[in-house]
């Protein structure tokens, strides 16, 4: 045979076996689709790699209208209040329940501009993201509105929780702002379920679950803001890493790093520093207990 044919015939066999794979994936029900697991990073690099560079190619042509008239960003903030806040939290505002249970994940819209041109985040908003929760606002608003949520979100890093809360006050707050401050809040039900929490056990320094902690990392949301050893997510910036954090002599500057400090910061950080970008996010005693023994691994 030449060596031509045989790599040919190398070649359809592989592509074969994988093709075989893929339909033996597809069909089993191996894969797991639920919201509750996390993506592997690789995976969840791969879609994040794509959606940017799908985005930027769509957006190219977009030519940006002026963006920094005051009263432009005043009804952006509004429309932001409204429309975004729910999933993507604010100035001092976290994320609802809606936004912290998608996968993935919604970060804050605060380090936007690292990654994107406004004509970028002008399609984003206006297309939405298709297999993510990021909802498409062609069809409920209108282009003026847009652009207005564009110039808002360009102001974001610049803003802090008082000058949100300043923008914003015009009218009642929305439910899900209510539920975001976490006051009045009814004892939430356990996030993790008993069966699973029985299940790993290994308890931290807290007296809290490592494992358990693990998941309520993830499903408290605070990957969107912190790069977590651990927890797949988009690197993000916009709170310290906290890898080596049971190293650190300090929680935030302030705090000596003892479990019981940490647990109280995790739960009120605006009591020990109000105007942290840190939001309050209605953790409970016992989710605190466990992300801490799960922190107090990171050296
Ligand atoms: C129902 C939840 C939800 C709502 C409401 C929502 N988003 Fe999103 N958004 C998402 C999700 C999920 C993603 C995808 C995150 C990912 O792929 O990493 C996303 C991604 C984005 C991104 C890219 C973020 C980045 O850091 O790369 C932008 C920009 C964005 N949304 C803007 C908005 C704006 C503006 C609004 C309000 C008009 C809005 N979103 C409302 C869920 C939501
Ligand atoms: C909206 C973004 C945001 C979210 C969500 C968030 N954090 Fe933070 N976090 C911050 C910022 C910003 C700081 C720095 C605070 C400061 O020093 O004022 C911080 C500080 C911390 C610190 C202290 C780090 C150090 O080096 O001293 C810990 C620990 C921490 N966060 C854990 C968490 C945990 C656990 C969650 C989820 C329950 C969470 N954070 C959610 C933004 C966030």
């Amino acid at each position: 045979m030449k060596p031509a044919l045989a790599l040919a015939l190398a070649a359809a066999l592989l592509a074969t076996l994988a093709a075989a794979a893929g339909v033996a994936v597809v069909y089993s029900g191996a894969y797991n689709v639920s919201a509750t697991t996390q993506h592997w990073q690789p995976v969840y690099s791969l879609l994040e790699i794509t959606m940017r560079h799908s985005v930027r190619l769509r957006a190219r042509a977009i030519e940006p209208p002026a963006l920094d008239a005051p009263q432009r960003i005043a009804r952006g903030a509004v429309l932001y209040r409204d429309k975004c806040v729910q999933c993507h939290g604010g100035p001092g505002v976290a994320q609802g329940d809606i936004g912290k249970s998608l996968q993935p994940l919604p970060g804050p819209l605060v380090d936007a501009l690292q990654r994107w041109r406004p004509r970028e985040i002008y399609w984003i908003t206006r297309h939405g993201i298709k297999m993510s929760g990021m909802p498409a606002w062609q069809f409920r608003l209108d282009d003026a509105q847009l652009w207005d949520i564009v110039a808002f979100v360009q102001r974001l890093p610049a803003l802090t929780p008082q000058a949100y809360a300043d923008l914003t006050q015009d009218a009642r707050p929305p439910a899900a702002l209510a539920e975001n401050t976490g006051a009045g809040a009814e004892p939430r039900p356990a996030l993790v379920s008993p069966a699973t929490a029985t299940a790993s056990g290994t308890q931290g320094a807290t007296g809290g679950d490592i494992e358990r902690g693990r998941q309520a990392l993830y499903q408290y949301a605070c990957s969107a803001c912190h790069t977590i050893p651990g927890i797949t997510g988009a690197s993000p910036n916009v709170g310290p890493p906290l890898r080596g954090l049971a190293s650190r002599s300090l929680i935030a500057g302030r705090l000596a790093n003892t479990p019981d400090n940490l647990v109280h910061w995790l739960r009120h950080p605006k009591a020990v520093k109000p105007q942290s970008a840190m939001p309050d996010m209605g953790v409970t005693e016992a989710h605190a207990r466990d992300m801490a023994a799960y922190l107090g691994t990171l050296h």
